[in-house]
């Protein structure tokens, strides 16, 4: 997507060097547009830990390239402690965050493809095709979910006669939460582009703020026309007819339909239901855990830091400045993430096409995947 004109992914290698990964550092945004390299496993480890990149198909992105990094740097004198070492490394990537099933996914695969190969420069040659190969699947899944979605959009503007569809959605399921695109974000750009009236409900999404901070600016470069509230905000617009539809992305789904994503995101679904508006997850396979069944019970809901909770920061005198909240000694709890059940999902829209979110419609759009859930 652009950024003042000139377009970007949320992740890359260097031009002149290969072996630097570079990422657009999000915790300075809409402030400062701040570019940072990564050489090590352990920076990369530390950009998705401290959230510098952030949303579940970044993750999965930067878990990809984090392992061509770790490649480049294993030691090359035997195939043991090459893999050794890709081993045990691989681990600190894979515990940086619980939640978002990608970022496993993405290492996962990468060891997969690593340890099928013979020779350690080709095992390194491979980890690196594939990282960027993660990376390209993952902008490309989005753009067809874009597609796929903008039907419902179409069909909702040309109810109310090309009048304004308003469209809520929570957090940051924007191009900055993937490689490019976006996954919920990616039909309102598409719907945008082709002239339809969208107007966009922007949830703040405390503690973090990828709504006000991250969603915002995303639409803004886009010009897409939208309006932030504050997170408790949804439930009145939907009593007040100002809200068509919501869309929200996943970090999580069981093949099921149960979805986590960012806290929040169950209360706006259940005052969605209340109101009979439309509530539409949209996410790239990739996000599927396929060996999950139960949502609730068995989604792992990362716990952050309280002081996400108790301090606030945001731009003052041209620095950005933190500022607490809060009484000093309160205590206080930081869950990232809420789990919203299947029945209260209007549909899923995949990269394959919109299915329910059950585990019919689910399976019917990736029938080979029945095999991994009959293993179990
Ligand atoms: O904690 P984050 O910012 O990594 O949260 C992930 C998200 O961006 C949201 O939950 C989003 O809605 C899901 S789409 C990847």
């Amino acid at each position: 997507m652009n950024v003042n004109g000139r377009h970007y992914r949320t992740i890359w290698l260097k031009e002149e060097d290969q072996k630097t990964v570079q990422i657009i550092d999000q915790r300075y945004l809409p402030h400062k547009f701040i570019i940072e390299d990564l050489t090590t496993v352990d920076e990369v480890a530390r950009a998705i830990k401290e959230m510098h990149v952030r949303g579940a198909g970044l993750i999965g992105a930067a878990a990809g390239y984090g392992m061509y990094i770790l490649a480049l740097n294993a030691p090359q004198d035997s195939d043991k402690a090459f893999m050794g070492t890709l081993l045990e490394d691989s681990a600190k990537l894979k515990a940086t965050r619980p939640t978002a099933v990608n970022l496993e996914w993405a290492v996962n695969r990468q060891l997969e493809a690593i340890s099928s190969i013979k020779g350690i420069q080709r095992k390194i040659e491979s980890a690196y095709q594939l990282a960027r190969e993660i990376a390209d699947e993952d902008a490309e899944y989005c753009r067809r979910i874009g597609e796929h979605g903008l039907g419902i959009i179409e069909e909702i503007s040309h109810d109310k006669k090309g009048g304004v569809v308003n469209i809520l959605t929570h957090c940051n399921p924007g191009w900055l939460a993937f490689v490019d695109y976006g996954s919920a974000a990616a039909p309102l750009y598409l719907a945008h582009d082709r002239g339809i009236k969208v107007h966009v409900w922007v949830d703040e999404t405390r503690p973090r703020n990828q709504g006000a901070r991250l969603m915002a600016w995303e639409l803004g470069q886009h010009g897409v026309p939208y309006t932030v509230v504050v997170d408790n905000a949804g439930g009145h617009l939907m009593q007040h007819g100002m809200v068509d539809m919501v869309v929200t992305g996943a970090d999580r789904a069981s093949y099921t339909g149960d979805v986590a994503n960012k806290i929040g995101t169950y209360l706006k679904a259940l005052a969605a239901q209340d109101n009979g508006i439309p509530f539409y997850v949209a996410l790239p396979s990739s996000t599927f855990d396929w060996y999950l069944r139960d949502g609730i019970r068995e989604i792992p809901i990362e716990q952050r830091d309280e002081n996400e909770v108790k301090y606030i920061s945001g731009l003052c005198d041209s620095e950005i400045t933190k500022v607490l909240l809060t009484p000093e000694n309160s205590p206080a709890e930081n869950y990232a993430f809420d789990v919203t059940p299947a029945r209260l999902i209007t549909a899923f829209i995949t990269e394959r096409g919109i299915c329910s979110a059950s585990e019919e419609g689910v399976l019917a759009l990736y029938p080979e995947k029945r095999s991994l859930l009959k293993a179990k």
